[in-house]
């Protein structure tokens, strides 16, 4: 452990769930209660140094861009603090993925920056978020630990890497092919990799208000697909589009066509993967740009990065 106060920053989820019965995992209300009360649930963090505040009281379904800036800026200023050794995160799992991924391209983490949720409400009889706070607060705490991670379920996850595969299960996140970064064993961090490199291209720069960000939608390619939906984005002003393709990233032909459309019209396409894990190996001939190993969700994040350099350098 480091010396210095681990800031906690919660922004809803499960994790501040609560349920009218303690055997309810599923009719619950989401983002119920703030990070204090959260921290004060977790009786090895008491007297320890931890500073708490809400940022958010979001069902992570409904995250939003505003809500990525206002989380990056508070970040930002607390890292900066000498005083602080690591921020936690508390956050739902459904969007976790692409708030952790957005958070390493865009954010400077000389220190951790730990996001951690849970998968059954605080009031449930065997609720996950203390112990997955627990180790997330200790692992930010940790000599040496820096960039986006995130701990839940005794693992721990590069960020960038984090994908939920499940919907329901206890532990519903895979780390991808390179595994996971390590455990929390009996409380200490056992590693078995590298802590995350900084992104070579990380958007460090001001990233404009977010309803200036250019809209990027996911298309996904299935049987019988037709190229309706590309076609009304663009119609409806879109600026970049994801396909979601089949298996190594195969697009539906009518997809396809409608991909070529839309780039005639100057829309980029980038071509990933519906399947959760392998992201898209190879380029066939006259194959739409590969998203290569980012999940959808994560090559919109990539593509809307993309599209703001590209204004910023029009400018
Ligand atoms: C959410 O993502 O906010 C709700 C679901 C969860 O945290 O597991």
């Amino acid at each position: 452990m480091q010396s210095g106060i681990v800031a906690v920053v919660a922004t809803g989820g499960t994790i501040a769930g609560t349920a009218a019965r303690p055997d309810d995992h599923v009719a619950y209300a989401a983002a119920q209660l703030d990070a204090e009360a959260l921290v004060a649930a977790v009786p090895p963090l008491a007297g320890q140094p931890i500073e708490t505040e809400t940022l958010a009281r979001l069902d992570s379904c409904d995250m939003d861009h505003a809500t990525w800036l206002r989380l990056r800026a508070r970040l930002a200023a607390l890292l900066v603090r000498p005083d602080v050794a690591g921020v936690v995160i508390t956050h739902g799992t459904d969007t976790l993925e692409e708030t952790a991924y957005f958070l390493h391209r865009t954010l400077a983490a000389p220190k951790p920056v730990v996001l951690t949720a849970a998968m059954r409400p605080a009031t449930a009889l065997g609720a996950d978020g203390p112990q997955n706070l627990l180790d997330a607060v200790r692992l930010a705490a940790c000599e040496g630990a820096r960039g986006v991670l995130v701990a839940f379920g005794g693992q721990i996850f590069i960020g960038a890497e984090l994908r939920k595969v499940h919907g329901w299960r206890l532990q519903p996140f895979s780390a991808g092919d390179a595994g996971v970064l390590g455990v929390m064993a009996d409380g200490a961090l056992a590693r078995f990799r590298d802590w995350p490199a900084a992104p070579l291209h990380a958007a460090a720069a001001a990233l404009p208000p977010a309803d200036r960000w250019p809209a990027v939608e996911i298309v996904t390619s299935h049987a019988g697909a037709r190229g309706v939906l590309v076609d009304a984005l663009v119609a409806a002003g879109v600026r970049g589009l994801v396909v979601a393709g089949t298996g190594n990233g195969s697009v539906h032909h009518a997809i396809g066509e409608a991909a070529r459309r839309a780039e005639r019209a100057g829309v980029p396409v980038r071509r990933a993967s519906r399947c959760q894990l392998g992201g898209v190996v190879g380029a066939p001939p006259g194959a739409l740009v590969s998203a290569g190993t980012l999940t959808a969700v994560q090559a919109r994040i990539e593509l809307v990065l993309d599209l703001i350099a590209a204004d910023r350098a029009r400018a």
